[in-house]
């Protein structure tokens, strides 16, 4: 035990974290995927884990053991984290959605491996269609009091920088918290280090340093805290 363990400050709270991303199939032995490695879920997991919580983590795909003292729900696809998650929230305090969701998913699923042409200018065209936004979907069915937290991955462009876009996207998903990755410079994928803005729907900002992934996920707890009825 470190020293999380002295500080029970999340006991007898629910807590449920979605990590990874999600692969969405394309025949028997082909996915569309994401480089989501699940190492910041995995550390809010075990963080909370360690500070008293009951924490139970919807892995997508995520190659880590269990956290200790945490209960793991391993998913494959958007539709399938959809359903473990929603089935996990209803008497949750807390659930965190750091999940790389597919925003879509191939539009039929071949029953056979797909095999090539004997014209190598006949090639199978992907058609796609929307998966569903859990984090939307849970913001709408949230139980009173439940805090709703987001993620997300954003670099600056011509509309905005990654403040601005944050911004746009906390308004737009209705979620308490979004926990932003400036990822402008590179990536942050698969690496143990990271570093975040906390954005409030009351308006605030919380810097958080460069750090681990487990100082990241501690900061994070620390925003979420002072929230909790
Ligand atoms: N999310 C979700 N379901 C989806 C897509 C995203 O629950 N189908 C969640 C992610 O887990 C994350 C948050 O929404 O917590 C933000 O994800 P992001 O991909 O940044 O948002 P999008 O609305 O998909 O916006 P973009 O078009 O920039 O990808
Ligand atoms: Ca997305």
């Amino acid at each position: 035990a470190g020293p999380d363990a002295l500080r029970a400050d999340l006991a007898g709270r629910r807590v449920v974290v979605s990590a990874g991303g999600t692969r969405e199939p394309l025949d028997p032995v082909r996915y569309l995927g994401n480089r989501s490695s699940g190492k910041q879920g995995w550390a809010l997991a075990r963080v909370a884990a360690a500070r008293g919580a009951d924490v139970t983590l919807v892995a997508a795909n995520v190659d880590l053991p269990a956290p200790f003292g945490v209960r793991v729900v391993p998913v494959g696809t958007a539709e399938e984290l959809r359903a473990a998650v929603l089935a996990e929230a209803p008497d949750a305090d807390v659930v965190v959605m750091t999940a790389a969701v597919a925003d879509f998913r191939p539009a039929t699923v071949a029953a056979a491996k797909l095999k090539k042409k004997d014209d190598p200018a006949e090639v199978p065209e992907v058609r796609l269609v929307r998966n569903p936004d859990v984090l939307a979907e849970l913001v709408t069915k949230r139980a009173a009091g439940q805090l709703v937290v987001g993620f997300a991955a954003e670099t600056g462009d011509a509309d905005g920088d990654v403040l601005a876009h944050a911004r746009a996207k906390l308004a737009r998903k209705g979620c308490d918290l979004l926990v932003v990755n400036d990822v402008s410079g590179g990536g942050v994928f698969g690496r143990p280090d990271n570093a975040a803005v906390v954005l409030a729907a009351d308006g605030s900002a919380t810097q958080v340093p460069h750090g681990s992934k487990d100082a990241v996920a501690a900061a994070v707890w620390q925003t979420v805290l002072p929230r909790l009825a």
